[in-house]
């Protein structure tokens, strides 16, 4: 983009520049564009997070194009500590673009002790999207998501309650997460009567993980839906920090029950073998990985998570890279 003012000032031209710097896909057949990398705000961005660096990659990703902000009621911890951090950012950075960004929230999980804090009902998930913007300080939020599947809630009612929070205009669109393939077909088939802007399934895939390849990529194909990946870098491990062994500072150092060492451990041969290829390709790990999925008609984005500002730096020239050979898709289909 190039602005033909000569009293353009520096700002105006870094504003204008961040859009040339990212490339956005159509969400399904929606009228949404989405950038190729999106941030997610599950790590980093909690109470116990440093708030100077969750706010230097708030503004990397936004000053490298990523308009498209993920967040949940839970994310932490402590739970909703995430969108309230974000909040505090937000009016601080971003109050006046806000009509550039494209911020989510979810509900779906544990959230707030009792029988009304957590799953499907509609009672849930009305009452926590009206938390959620509060603590984010918002009137809407972009996108809202059913966070996975209640077994024992009707869908009817779940896919009601959505729709209600966007007849609200609380929410401009919804999406679901975590669905499998049927009952993902099943969801757009009541969300289309009900005539509500489903746009999207966020789901976790990466080369380490392809269960979504199982079914779901085609429903979301036929029902025209976007994908998001999540974890695409399987939580670090498809980056290149675990080469030898793990460091201190990494995700799974820290104990987490979501990645633990000896997942890591176990997948060590892998990561280094995926190293290799990635080096003779002219890329980190990390930017294959994304680059892997971006290759994907299905994908629209790649929802990463980052730690520092450099890793978005460089997780985001990945876009850049996306033409696999024959042979190093056999090789990463096999590894
Ligand atoms: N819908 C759901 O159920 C669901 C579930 C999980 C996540 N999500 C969403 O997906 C987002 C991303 O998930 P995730 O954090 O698991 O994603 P990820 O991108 O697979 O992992 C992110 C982690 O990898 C490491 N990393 C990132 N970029 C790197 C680079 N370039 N070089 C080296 N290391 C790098 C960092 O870990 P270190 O801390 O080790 O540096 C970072 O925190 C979440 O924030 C959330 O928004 C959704």
């Amino acid at each position: 983009m190039k602005i033909n003012d000569k009293a353009i000032t520096a700002e105006q031209q870094k504003h204008a520049e961040r859009y040339d710097k990212m490339s956005y896909s159509r969400c399904g057949k929606s009228g949404v564009l989405l950038p190729q990398i999106s941030l997610g705000l599950w790590h980093n961005f909690g109470g116990n997070d440093d708030l100077k660096k969750s706010e230097d990659i708030l503004k990397t990703a936004f000053d490298n194009g990523i308009v498209h902000f993920d967040l949940a009621n839970n994310y932490g911890p402590p739970y909703g500590s995430a969108e309230r951090n974000f909040g505090e950012i937000f009016k601080k950075q971003f109050v006046k673009h806000r009509d550039e960004l494209f911020i989510a929230s979810k509900a779906g999980y544990d959230m707030w002790p009792g029988p009304y804090g957590n799953w499907g009902s509609r009672k849930y998930l009305i009452s926590s999207l009206d938390q959620s913007l509060e603590r984010m300080g918002l009137d809407y939020v972009d996108l809202f998501y059913h966070h996975r599947p209640d077994p024992n809630t009707p869908l009817e009612e779940t896919m009601m309650a959505l729709s209600h929070i966007v007849n609200q205009g609380k929410a401009l669109y919804v999406g679901i997460s975590n669905y499998d393939a049927e009952t993902t077909a099943q969801a757009s088939q009541i969300l289309r009567e009900l005539k509500v802007p489903f746009i999207i399934h966020q789901a976790r895939y990466s080369i380490f993980d392809r269960w979504v390849e199982n079914g779901l990529t085609d429903v979301l194909t036929k029902e025209n839906k976007g994908l998001i990946a999540f974890s695409p870098l399987a939580q670090g491990m498809l980056t290149d920090k675990y080469l030898k062994g793990i460091p201190t500072d990494s995700r799974a150092a820290r104990d987490l029950t979501y990645l633990q060492k000896e997942t890591v451990l176990k997948a060590q041969q892998r990561i280094v073998r995926l190293a290799d290829l990635s080096k003779a390709r002219g890329q980190s790990l990390a930017q294959m990985a994304i680059s892997w999925l971006l290759a994907k008609e299905v994908v629209t984005s790649v929802l990463v998570g980052a730690s520092s500002s450099e890793q978005l730096l460089d997780s985001v020239q990945a876009i850049h890279n996306c033409d696999f050979t024959a042979e190093e898709l056999d090789i990463i289909k096999n590894i």
